[in-house]
């Protein structure tokens, strides 16, 4: 079995070859990556020398670079997590979004279509729905919820599902769309919440929570959403959707001041900023489908998850700080700087 895993040098697609790589050790697991400011080599430095393991550096919008790669892999499975992944980033600069998460999507399938695929699976997310009220606590994410979306960010991951799913009417291209709430662990990129959080509290920066930080977030452990999504390329059936939650809602303040306490840092870091344009007040899954069909449930508990995630930012201090002493602050004092 050949898996073209795109985006991989990233957050959760890294993850996810680290799972794949130790589950099934007969299997090829191919990393198509172009290595944005999100990308990092350095996450997949213990998988490298791995014979099973290929990492290729391309673009999913290239043509010739994705049929060349096709050409001498015949891969049997493309999972596709390559996407521009940050709301805010896409408030400021929508086009790029659109460009990978659209347009890269149509050249992968396109590919697909042209050489023959098993599978090809897309990683979309919970945003595609928009968003839920927060006095309708009764209320979640179902397959059958209509996509409504508020960011360019979630417009594009919106657009490419749909996508997805004409391929698969029109062309009978055998695919599969899984949208999963937000992750949290290892290798999270530190403009996202809780590895910001995390980065900022132990460097005694202050906290920057957007409006009052009451909006919330749906978590879910990292290597639950990578074991949900084998599951799906696996088992699940061709030209269906599936939801992936595990029923964690928090508020956004309430993870901040969790941060705070594992740290050992005073709340007092803590800063409210100007909220986010359209933010999206609550997300919550209702992830009975993935359940009944594939047997999936969450494994890792919030309050042990966070805990793993805390110790591993401390104990690879290298990783983050690279990050965080580079380009990144120029991001960071654009974002944050006038806030
Ligand atoms: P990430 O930003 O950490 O990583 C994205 C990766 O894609 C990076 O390695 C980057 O270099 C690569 N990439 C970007 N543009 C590319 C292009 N044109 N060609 C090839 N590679 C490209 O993102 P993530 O958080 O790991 O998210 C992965 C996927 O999962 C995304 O599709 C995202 O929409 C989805 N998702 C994320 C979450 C979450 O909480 N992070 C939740 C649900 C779904
Ligand atoms: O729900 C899945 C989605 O989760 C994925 O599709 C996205 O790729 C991923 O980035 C994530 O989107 P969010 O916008 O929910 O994640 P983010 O970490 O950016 O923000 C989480 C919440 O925290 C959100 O309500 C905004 C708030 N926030 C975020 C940052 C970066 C702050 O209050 N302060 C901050 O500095």
């Amino acid at each position: 079995m050949t898996i073209i895993v795109t985006g991989g040098a990233g957050f959760i697609g890294s993850n996810f070859i680290f799972h794949m790589l130790k589950k099934y050790r007969d299997y090829r697991i191919i990393c198509l990556d172009k290595l944005t400011y999100a990308g990092n080599l350095s996450t997949l430095k213990d998988v490298m020398d791995n014979p099973h393991f290929r990492f290729v550096k391309a673009d999913i919008c290239d043509r010739n670079a994705v049929e060349k790669l096709f050409e001498e892999e015949k891969p049997n499975i493309v999972v596709n997590f390559a996407a521009e992944s940050h709301v805010d980033r896409s408030i400021e600069t929508p086009e790029i979004f659109l460009q990978t998460n659209i347009i890269g999507t149509a050249v992968l399938m396109d590919t697909c279509r042209k050489y023959g695929i098993q599978r090809y699976h897309q990683v979309s997310t919970d945003e595609v729905y928009g968003d839920l009220p927060l006095d309708r606590p009764d209320l979640f994410f179902t397959e059958t919820t209509p996509l409504h979306t508020s960011s360019p960010y979630s417009s594009s991951k919106a657009g490419a599902d749909l996508l997805v799913l004409a391929y698969y009417r029109t062309y009978g291209l055998p695919v599969t769309i899984s949208r999963c709430s937000n992750n949290y662990g290892p290798y999270h990129f530190p403009e996202k919440l809780i590895p910001l959080m995390i980065a900022n509290a132990l460097n005694d920066k202050p906290l920057p929570v957007y409006g009052e930080g009451i909006n919330v977030r749906d978590w879910l452990y990292v290597e639950d959403h990578c074991k949900a999504i084998d599951l799906i390329i696996h088992n699940g059936n061709v030209g269906e959707v599936y939801n992936v939650g595990g029923h964690n809602e928090m508020r956004n303040i309430d993870i901040v001041k969790l941060i705070c306490k594992e740290l050992g840092k005073s709340e007092s870091l803590i800063t409210f900023v100007k909220d986010r344009k359209g933010h999206d007040m609550r997300y919550a899954i209702d992830p009975t489908k993935i359940h009944q069909e594939l047997g999936w449930l969450p494994e890792t508990k919030f309050q042990d998850g966070i805990k793993k995630t805390i110790r591993w930012y401390l104990e690879n201090r290298q990783w983050w700080e690279e990050i965080v002493s580079g380009e990144y602050r120029n991001y960071y004092e654009k974002m944050y700087g006038n806030r």
